[in-house]
């Protein structure tokens, strides 16, 4: 399969000592055509809505752009702008600066390989050399047919997995050149592929609108977390381990007996071996209700109420930001 360059410039990054790795790619001007419609835009103004100060809203605008046009272009560019009253430099200055905001068209897959330090010693850097080989493009590059685009990913807060693959920004753990070249080769096939923690891979757009805020109903598929990252949450709850208390949420103000900060400091311990056996048992298919026992730390009306309340925080940010899934 043969690289494509859509705008006829250099491929970045792959190529060590290119002076031009890093730099950032322009908006490509030239291109006209564009999706974005009044439909768009109205929903680019839902979004704006949402925040108190309307310049807050550029980031999950783009979003929206690139879910509706691929990639960030000059129309979406403008139509932010305008939207915002500011001008089309600011706005190219935000989309140009953040990685996730691309200049080239994205494929249906967008695949990330960390190849930070402990990714790289556990094997990312072979990884990302076999899936450069098995499809036949390098860094920030697509394939011929537009499936797939890979690229090189900084530390995506896995490392307890490493090495990590992400699609579509949905985390693939603990992969092999084996593994990773089997998850491409089922997308490819048209097979529906979960991820090993999070939902079933969409596609890239679908992807992008729900970072623009616009879920898909999908945030709470598959495992949120891993057994390996709530190691500590384990051990901690294994020996009655608690965290010191967090002034101002923890602590009434002025109310510093140590009493009182016994009792919060109990009310966090039973909040968190809550959390650990909701994640737990979300993991294993039983509810948080049935796995936790009719009396005892966790069931004690302060800890339940305050891991709910955690775990509700929880799932709303992945419904806004973090979870993808469904069709466009
Ligand atoms: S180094 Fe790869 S996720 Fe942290």
């Amino acid at each position: 399969m043969t690289r494509t360059h859509t705008n006829g410039h250099a491929p970045a990054g792959v190529h060590h000592g290119d002076p031009n790795a890093h730099r950032p790619e322009p908006i490509d001007v030239e291109e006209t055509s564009t999706l974005i419609d009044e439909g768009v835009r109205e929903e680019l103004r839902a979004i704006v809505a949402r925040y108190p100060q309307p310049r807050s809203a550029l980031l999950p605008m783009l979003h929206l752009v690139q879910s509706v046009e691929g990639r960030v272009t000059a129309a979406g560019i403008e139509a932010c702008a305008e939207i915002l009253q500011i001008s089309a430099a600011d706005v190219s200055g935000v989309a140009t600066f953040y990685t996730m905001y691309k200049r080239r068209p994205v494929g249906r897959y967008h695949v990330g390989v960390c190849t930070t330090s402990l990714c790289a010693i556990m094997g990312g850097d072979e990884l990302f050399a076999a899936l450069q080989d098995h499809l036949g493009v390098g860094n920030d590059e697509t394939t011929e047919d537009g499936v797939f685009t890979l690229e090189h990913i900084e530390c995506n807060a896995a490392c307890d997995l490493a090495p990590v693959m992400t699609v579509n920004w949905e985390f693939f753990d603990s992969q092999t050149p084996d593994s990773a070249v089997d998850v491409l080769e089922r997308l490819r096939s048209g097979e529906e592929v979960r991820a090993t923690r999070g939902a079933r891979v969409c596609t890239w757009k679908q992807a992008e609108r729900v970072l623009a805020g616009f879920p898909d109903g999908r945030a709470d598929e598959g495992p949120t977390s891993a057994p390996e990252s709530r190691l500590g949450l384990r051990i901690a709850a294994e020996r009655g381990w608690t965290a010191p208390p967090v002034p101002g949420r923890d602590e009434p103000s002025g109310d510093r007996n140590p009493q009182a900060q016994t009792q919060a400091a109990g009310a966090q311990g039973h909040a968190e071996d809550a959390s650990l056996k909701q994640a737990e048992s979300k993991e294993s298919g039983v509810s948080a209700d049935e796995a936790r026992p009719a009396s005892g730390p966790a069931g004690g009306q302060t800890g339940t109420s305050t891991a709910t309340e955690e775990g509700s925080a929880r799932r709303g940010e992945g419904e806004n930001g973090t979870t993808k899934g469904g069709e466009a």
